[in-house]
Formats: structure tokens, C-alpha cells, sequence
């Protein structure tokens, strides 16, 4: 970095603040990435003094990151961190936030750690007291709205104030080196690009499976649901980095017209695909790793009788050349039997056998977490008299190859902020567009009062996913051999 910077941090007390931010600003740090004179300004309503903010982002960075704590590094992270107490109504207070950024020229990124209801609020103190200066940049955590009319509202709001080449919407998938790594195996080779396409591909799947429920957000997660919580965005952001097209260069302008492109693409919902081609779940008790888990509606903050769905499953199409027709299968849950993120890319069966016994079509295999590798599924020879082919796998481990530290999310992201590069961060017309898609979706559970089908924990969601793959002759990789 070699910038000077003011980062404050809205809601700078909060989990994600604590858990993520700080932490990742933290890894920055060890890696000598934040600038020797870069101050980091918490501000939220709990009235604390330095020393006592200080003291709890230490004991955060300690849980967090237990292996990389470092007492020396640490005191020097701390030394970076203020703290400025806030009530978000009261204008005064940000013209004193003012005085005390205006001390020195620095680049000064606020950052909206909080829920959308309070976006208004800080935003029209910073208005007030003259802080949205040209030379500033806002970056806004999901859930950026509830709604399409929700989301316009909170745009309209922002960017009153701000610039659209000033506000930086952040997706944390997107910073994800693995995510970024999808980016290098489609574009830094030649070997997929020709099979990437409809005459080639039976179907694509893309899962985020995770094991934990709802943790201590029930409140807010039965406000959400896993729809908006994932599909709108982290799902969305996954399939639109597989369909692109090759953007002509890294420029985020080129790569973010690209992602565009696939969000308007996407074939709208109708009565039908409504009908047919979405699974809505919610997790009953079960068991997971050996320990047995409470169902959703039992949990902390969850209404007995919430029909918030947990789980989500759905077939979509992208309606242009390279995709027509080829069925693309998205799914993310709480309290699945295992953590993944994968891309499953289902190759369609050579077209015709000169061997004995069923070939099994290629399919490539791209797992982002918790481990990173690629498995190609192939047919070779099985040792032996005759020819009979039997799969085998080749597979591709990156850690084999790359003994450097991966970048946390997080940590790429708001150095990306500081450095001014927005190519990972959501530009207004796509967040507009996912919103425009998944809106019927949400439409139509609320006037059909759709409630989710349960399924047990521990397991990979209800059955009826299943029936959603097989419709098409295909299936879930789980389901499938080896
Ligand atoms: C967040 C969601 O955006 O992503 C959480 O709000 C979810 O519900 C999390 O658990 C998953 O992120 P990751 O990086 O752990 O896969």
C-alpha cells in the first residue's frame, strides 16, 4: 500500500467486524500490505474508550486466529485502531468524525458494517457533515436490501450521495482465491474453452453446502432466508463466473460487463419453472458428525412455526448461444451432511460406444472449499483380457503447487477497497439484475404461502432435489459413482 488511508468501520463492534474484518485486516497487516501511517476508526454505539476497543479486538484476533497471533505484530495492529462512539442519528457527531479525519490527507473508505435499515441514517450524516467527498469510497455489506424495490430504495439513498466508481458492494465469495482460481482454469487455458458450451456440456451444478445452522443470527436469518442469503448473490456471483463470456481484459469494467451479461441471460421465472424447478427446505433435527442438532424452527430466535427456508435447490438456464438448453442445477444449505463448495460440470456421453458395458460421461469436478483441486472422472482400460473401460480419475491438488499463503477474502477485498480496484465488487446494474430474477421466486412463496419441505440434518437436503436432477437424466455429484 502506499497510501495512506482512514478506514472507519460502521458498526464496528458487530460479529462480522470482530470475526472477519478486524482478523483480515490483521493478515494484512503480518504481510506488511497496510500502510505504516493507516488508521482503522471503529465507530459504534456502545460507548467505549480506546483501550477497551483495543482489548476486544484482541481477544477477537486471538479466537480467530489462533495460529497466527503474534504478540508483537498484534501491538502493532492495535496501535492503528481508534475508537469513536456513535449515535448514527446525530449529525453533530459526524462533523466531529470530520475534524478529527481532516487532520492529514488520506484516502478515507467508510465502511457500512451494518444492516441496510441503518444505511440512511449514516448516510445522510456523512452528507450533512460534508464527508462524501469525491476522493472517498463507501463499501456496503450484504444484505443489500430485501427486495428488488428494497435494494433500488437503498441504492437510490447511496448514490445521492455517492458515485457509482465510489461504492464498492461487497460479495466475500468473490474474494475468495479459489473462486478467483475458476477465473485462471477457464481463461489462462485452451484446453476447457472449447468443450464450455452447450454442444459439450449435459449440465452444470453448483453447491455450497454448509454443515453449521443458524448459529446465534436466528432472528435475522428467519428474516432472510437462504435464498436471499446465498442464492442472490454468493450462488449467483459462482454461476456468473463459470457462464461468462472471456472479458477481452481484467479491467473490472470488462469483467463486470461479462457477469452482467449472464445475470440478464438468465431465463425468467414462469408458472411452471416456479412450480417445477425450485426446491425450498428447512432442516428437522438430525445428527452430525456424531452429534445430535435441533431442528431449525427449535433454534435460538426462530419462531416455532417459521417457514423460512434453510436449504434451496433450483434449475436454471441461461438463454444465449454458448447455453441454451443445458440446465444449470444451483443448491446451498444449513446443516448439510458435509461443508463444500463445488462446480460440477457434467460432460455429455461420447456419442457412440465401441466397448462392452456402459461408458460413464466425463465430468469435471472443481472443488473451491474446504479443499482446492480439480477431478477430471475419465474411462481408461481395466487391466486385463478384453476391453472393458472403467472410470478412473485424474486429479489436480493445488496445494501441491502453491506453497504461499492464501489470502482471506475479506483481506483481498478491502485491500482491493483501499487500493481503489473494484473488478470483485458488484456494480449497481448486476445486483439490479440478480434482484430482478430472483424476485418472482420470492413472489411466489409468499402468495402461495410455500412452505419447505423438511429434511433431516446431517443429510443432503430433501429428496426432491434429487427428483429435480433426475427429471433431466442427471443427478447430484453425491449421488453419483466413486
Ligand atoms: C454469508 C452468509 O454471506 O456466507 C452465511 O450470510 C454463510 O449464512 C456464509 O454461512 C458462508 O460463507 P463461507 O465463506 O463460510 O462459505
Amino acid at each position: 500500500m502506499n497510501e495512506t488511508f482512514d478506514l472507519v468501520i460502521f458498526g464496528g463492534t458487530g460479529d462480522l467486524a470482530l470475526r472477519k474484518l478486524y482478523p483480515a485486516l490483521y493478515l494484512a497487516e503480518t504481510d506488511g500490505n497496510l500502510h505504516a501511517s493507516g488508521r482503522i476508526i471503529a465507530a459504534a454505539r456502545q460507548q467505549l474508550d480506546d483501550a477497551q476497543f483495543r482489548a476486544k479486538v484482541s481477544e477477537a484476533l486471538k479466537r480467530f486466529l489462533p495460529e497466527k497471533y503474534d504478540e508483537a505484530l498484534a501491538t502493532k495492529f492495535l496501535a492503528r485502531l481508534t475508537y469513536f462512539p456513535l449515535d448514527v442519528n446525530n449529525h453533530a457527531q459526524y462533523a466531529q468524525m470530520k475534524r478529527s479525519l481532516d487532520e492529514r490527507v488520506s484516502r478515507t473508505v467508510f465502511y457500512l458494517s451494518v444492516g441496510p435499515s441503518l444505511f440512511p441514517a449514516i448516510i445522510g450524516g456523512l452528507q450533512a457533515a460534508g464527508l462524501n467527498t469525491p476522493e472517498t469510497r463507501i463499501v456496503l455489506e450484504k444484505p443489500l436490501g430485501r427486495d428488488l424495490k428494497s435494494s433500488r430504495e437503498i441504492n437510490e439513498v447511496v448514490l445521492k450521495a455517492f458515485a457509482e466508481s465510489q461504492v464498492y458492494r461487497i460479495d466475500h465469495y468473490l474474494g475468495k482465491e479459489t473462486v478467483q482460481n475458476l477465473l485462471a482454469l477457464r481463461f489462462g487455458n485452451t484446453l476447457l474453452e472449447p468443450l464450455w458450451n452447450r454442444t459439450w456440456v449435459r449440465d452444470v451444478q453448483i453447491t455450497i453446502a454448509e454443515t453449521v445452522g443458524v448459529e446465534t443470527r436466528g432472528e435475522f436469518y428467519d428474516n432472510t432466508g437462504a435464498f436471499r442469503d446465498m442464492v442472490q448473490n454468493h450462488m449467483l456471483n459462482l454461476l456468473c463466473i463459470v457462464a461468462m463470456e472471456p472479458p477481452s481484459s481484467l479491467d473490472p469494467d470488462a469483467v463486470r460487463d461479462e457477469k452482467l451479461q449472464v445475470v440478464r441471460s438468465l431465463k425468467p421465472w414462469t408458472a411452471e419453472s416456479l412450480r417445477e424447478h425450485i426446491v425450498r427446505g428447512q432442516y428437522r433435527g438430525g445428527t452430525l458428525a456424531g452429534q445430535s442438532v435441533p431442528a431449525y424452527a427449535s433454534e435460538e430466535g426462530v419462531p416455532k412455526d417459521s417457514i423460512t427456508e434453510t436449504y434451496v435447490a433450483l434449475r436454471a438456464e441461461i438463454a444465449n448461444w454458448r447455453w441454451a438448453g443445458v440446465p444449470f442445477f444451483l443448491r446451498t444449505g444449513k446443516r448439510m451432511a458435509e461443508r463444500r463448495a463445488e462446480v460440477v460440470i457434467n460432460f455429455k456421453a461420447p456419442p457412440h460406444s465401441i466397448f462392452p458395458g456402459a461408458l460413464n460421461p466425463n465430468r469435471m469436478v472443481i472443488t473451491l472449499q474446504p479443499d482446492e483441486n480439480v477431478r477430471l472422472y475419465t474411462m481408461a482400460k481395466a487391466p486385463g483380457d478384453g476391453m472393458r473401460v472403467r472410470e478412473v480419475h485424474l486429479d489436480l491438488d493445488f496445494k501441491d503447487f502453491f506453497r504461499e499463503r492464501r489470502q482471506d477474502a475479506y483481506e483481498r477485498l478491502l485491500l482491493d477497497v483501499l487500493r481503489g480496484n473494484p473488478t470483485l465488487f458488484m456494480r449497481n446494474d448486476e445486483a439490479d439484475a440478480a434482484w430482478r430474477w430472483v424476485q418472482p421466486v420470492l413472489d411466489h412463496w409468499q402468495h402461495e404461502a410455500i412452505a419447505p419441505i423438511g429434511y433431516t440434518a446431517g443429510t443432503w437436503g430433501p429428496p426432491a432435489a434429487s427428483r429435480l436432477t433426475a427429471k433431466e437424466g442427471t443427478a447430484w455429484h453425491e449421488e453419483t459413482s466413486v
